[in-house]
């Protein structure tokens, strides 16, 4: 199994959509995928129309097992939701020095025996304690970034942090991802901060989700993109030179093959 955390402590940039997308994917796809909401704000239940509930808050603080909590919100995808209570987390990775390294080790035991392929963590804004053991529990860190000046500085934050855990666990933490979202090509201020990230970090910046109505459309009516607006370009990717580039039908290609990688 492999676990995949989305995270930049800048709000409004594409986290909670790119994981409820490509989680979708895969698990249309046949992979049974658990869907953690580690955002107080509840949104992953929102656009999938299901019920809020403490579930995160009820494995992790009052220490319950995972199964009593996931709910099938589609087929093979397993949601563990969440809601304001997810404080309660918080406050526990905070206050208790032991608290991360079992969080680390209790979502991949407890996924892996419940037949799960993948995880994704869908995480809020911030770089609190959370995304810390949120980091620490991952096999790859997704940045989702909206390429507009103020929105880059979040991704070197993440970055950094990751450098600084790498620093005190002796982790190899390459393994991220830059996920450009809401790139609109006839401005010229996306196209300088896509060719900035490039610049930085070179292929681990993933071809742009281009930004698309549909996707504010998709979220409001509780369904996904697949379900939504599947020929949309937030999917299919934009024309450029003859071909189609990003969307989020590329990602999915290339989340497939780290996972088939092993
Ligand atoms: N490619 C896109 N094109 C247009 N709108 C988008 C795109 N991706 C996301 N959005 C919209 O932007 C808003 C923010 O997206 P989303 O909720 O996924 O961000 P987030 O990073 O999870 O936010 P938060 O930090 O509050 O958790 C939503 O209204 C969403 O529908
Ligand atoms: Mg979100």
């Amino acid at each position: 199994m492999k676990v995949f955390s989305f995270i930049n402590q800048k709000g409004g940039v594409g986290k909670t959509t790119s994981a409820i997308t490509l989680g979708h994917g895969l698990a249309i796809g046949g992979y049974r995928v658990l869907l953690i909401d580690g955002d107080k704000q509840g949104h992953v239940e929102r656009h999938l129309k299901i019920p809020k509930a403490g579930g995160f808050r009820r494995w992790f603080y009052e220490e319950e097992p995972m199964e009593k909590h996931i709910v099938e919100a589609r087929p093979n995808l397993w949601v563990l939701p969440g809601d304001k209570s997810t404080n309660l987390v918080i406050g526990k990775l905070r206050d208790e020095p032991l608290a991360t390294p079992l969080f680390v080790r209790r979502i991949r035991q407890e996924a892996e025996s419940l037949g799960m392929q993948v995880c994704l963590i869908d995480l809020g804004p911030g770089l609190d304690h959370l995304q810390t053991a949120a980091m620490m529990a991952s096999d790859y860190v997704v940045i989702p970034v909206s390429p507009r000046f103020l929105d880059m500085d979040g991704v070197a934050e993440v970055t950094s942090t990751m450098a600084e855990l790498n620093y005190s666990k002796g982790k190899s933490w390459e393994r991220f991802i830059i996920l450009p979202t809401m790139y609109v090509r006839v401005w010229r201020e996306s196209g300088t901060r896509l060719k900035e990230l490039v610049d930085t970090f070179g292929s681990l910046v993933w071809p742009p989700i281009p930004n698309d109505p549909r996707v504010v459309e998709s979220a409001g009516r509780g369904m996904t993109l697949w379900e939504y607006a599947a020929e949309t370009k937030a999917v299919k990717g934009i024309e450029a030179g003859g071909k189609r580039i990003g969307g989020y039908e590329e990602a999915l290609r290339r989340m497939r093959r780290l996972l088939e990688e092993g």
